[in-house]
C-alpha cells in the first residue's frame, strides 16, 4: 500500500515537477541562431494523358426513331484528351429551320397587340430577335413573335430515365507518362509487367487488377460514392485521380500510380438551381429543296477529367542532417517557452525568479540577488 503510494509519488514527481538548470547572467553574451530547412521535393512538370472510349448502345424510345450508338455519337468532343464527356440523355429538337414563331409565354413576352413588342428587341434570355408582331402561342396566350430556329426548343421535357443507361457499361483506357527531369524518372502507368493479352481483356479493380489502366465507368463513377444512373439524368463532372507521389531510393520499391474517383461538380447545389453539367450542339442539313435545317442537341452527360499530380522525392546526406539540426533546434525550445511561462505567468514567478536568476556584475566581488530575467 506504501509502496505504490511511493511510486505514485515518484510518477507524479517525474511527470509533473519542471526542472529547470540555475542560470548565471553574465552580461554581454550575444547569441544567434540560425534555422534553415531544404525539402527534396520535385514536382511532375512533364505528363501526358490519353483516353479511349469504348462501348455500344442501342436506344428505343418513343420520342426517337430506333438508333444505334458508337463512341463517335456519345463522346464529345471525339479526340481523347485529358478531359472526355460521354452523352447519358439528351433533349433533341429536330427540324429547326431559319423561321419565325411565337416566343415562350413569360411575364415581358405575353402581349395583347403590335404595341407591346418591340422591333429589332433581343433579350439575352429569349430564344431570338423580336419581329414586332403580338401572334397566337396557344389558343388564349398571345406573345411577341421571334425570329430565330424554329420550332424551339422546348428543354424541360428531359426523359426521367437517363436515355444512354448501357453507358455504365462502356470502358475507358487511359494512358498516362509522367517525368520527374531531376532524377531522371520516367512513369507509365501501363506498367512494364502488363502484356498486350492481358490489357484486352483486364478491367480496374481495386483488390484484383489495381494496376490495370482500363476503366467501366460505373465502377469510376461508384468509387466516387455516386449512382451512375443517378447521375446520368441530369449530368455530372466526375475526377480521375492519378497520384504518381513517389519514394525513388532505391530500397522503396517501384513506383507506380494511385487511382481514386471524386465528383467534382455539386451533386445538390442548396437552391436546387442548374444542377448537372449540359451544353447544346447541333447537326445541319440541307434539305431536297434547299433549305437549311438543323437538329438541335442539348446534351446531358459526365464529363470525365483526368487529373495527375505528384512529388518525388530521394534520400541526400545534405537535407537529412539539416533537417535533424532544424528538428533538434526546435527541442531546446522546450525549456525556453517553460521558463517564459514559469517566470512570467505564474502566481509565484517572483520567487521562481529570484531563485532561478542570479546577476553577476563583472566589477563586483560579491554575487547579489538580480531580478534579471535568463534562460538557459
Ligand atoms: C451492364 O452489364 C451488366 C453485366 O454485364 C448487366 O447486367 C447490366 O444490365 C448492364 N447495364 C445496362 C444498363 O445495360
Amino acid at each position: 500500500m506504501s509502496k505504490s503510494a511511493g511510486c505514485c509519488q515518484k510518477c507524479v514527481e517525474y511527470l509533473f515537477y519542471y526542472e529547470t538548470p540555475k542560470t548565471l547572467v553574465i552580461p554581454n553574451i550575444g547569441v544567434g541562431c540560425v534555422f534553415r530547412f531544404t525539402q527534396l521535393l520535385v514536382v511532375i512538370t512533364l505528363l501526358s494523358v490519353t483516353t479511349k472510349v469504348k462501348g455500344f448502345a442501342f436506344t428505343n424510345t418513343s420520342d426517337m426513331d430506333p438508333r444505334f450508338w458508337d463512341v463517335a455519337d456519345y463522346v464529345i468532343p471525339p479526340q481523347g484528351d485529358r478531359s472526355f464527356f460521354v452523352l447519358t440523355n439528351m433533349v433533341v429538337t429536330p427540324k429547326q429551320s431559319q423561321s419565325r414563331c411565337p416566343e415562350f409565354p413569360s411575364q415581358s413576352t405575353t402581349c395583347v397587340d403590335d404595341c407591346d413588342c418591340i422591333e429589332g428587341h433581343s433579350d439575352p434570355r429569349g430564344s431570338g430577335i423580336q419581329t414586332g408582331l403580338c401572334v397566337n402561342y396557344s389558343s388564349t396566350v398571345q406573345t411577341c413573335e421571334v425570329l430565330s430556329w424554329c420550332p424551339l426548343e422546348i428543354d424541360t421535357m428531359l426523359p426521367e430515365h437517363a436515355l444512354l443507361a448501357t453507358a455504365e457499361n462502356f470502358t475507358v483506357l487511359i494512358k498516362n507518362s509522367v517525368t520527374y527531369p531531376k532524377f531522371n524518372f520516367h512513369g507509365r502507368n501501363i506498367l512494364p509487367h502488363i502484356n498486350s493479352s492481358y490489357l484486352k481483356r483486364c478491367e480496374f479493380n481495386r483488390a484484383t487488377d489495381p494496376d490495370c489502366p482500363i476503366f467501366r465507368l460505373k465502377h469510376i463513377v461508384s468509387e466516387a460514392g455516386e449512382d451512375f444512373q443517378d447521375m446520368a439524368v441530369k449530368g455530372g463532372i466526375l475526377g480521375i485521380i492519378i497520384d504518381w507521389s513517389c519514394d525513388l531510393d532505391w530500397w522503396a520499391g517501384k513506383c507506380y500510380p494511385k487511382y481514386s474517383f471524386r465528383r467534382l461538380d455539386n451533386k445538390n447545389p442548396v437552391n436546387n438551381v442548374a444542377p448537372g453539367y449540359n451544353f447544346r450542339f447541333a447537326k445541319y442539313y440541307k434539305t431536297a429543296d434547299g433549305e437549311e435545317t438543323r437538329t438541335l442537341i442539348k446534351a446531358y452527360g459526365i464529363r470525365f477529367d483526368v487529373i495527375v499530380f505528384g512529388t518525388a522525392g530521394k534520400f541526400g546526406i545534405v537535407p537529412t542532417i539539416v533537417n535533424l539540426g532544424a528538428a533538434l533546434s526546435f527541442l531546446s525550445l522546450v525549456p525556453v517557452v517553460t521558463d517564459w511561462f514559469m517566470l512570467t505567468c505564474m502566481r509565484k514567478r517572483d520567487l521562481y525568479n529570484k531563485q532561478k536568476v542570479s546577476s553577476l556584475s563583472e566589477d563586483s566581488e560579491s554575487m547579489s540577488m538580480g531580478t534579471t530575467y535568463g534562460t538557459q
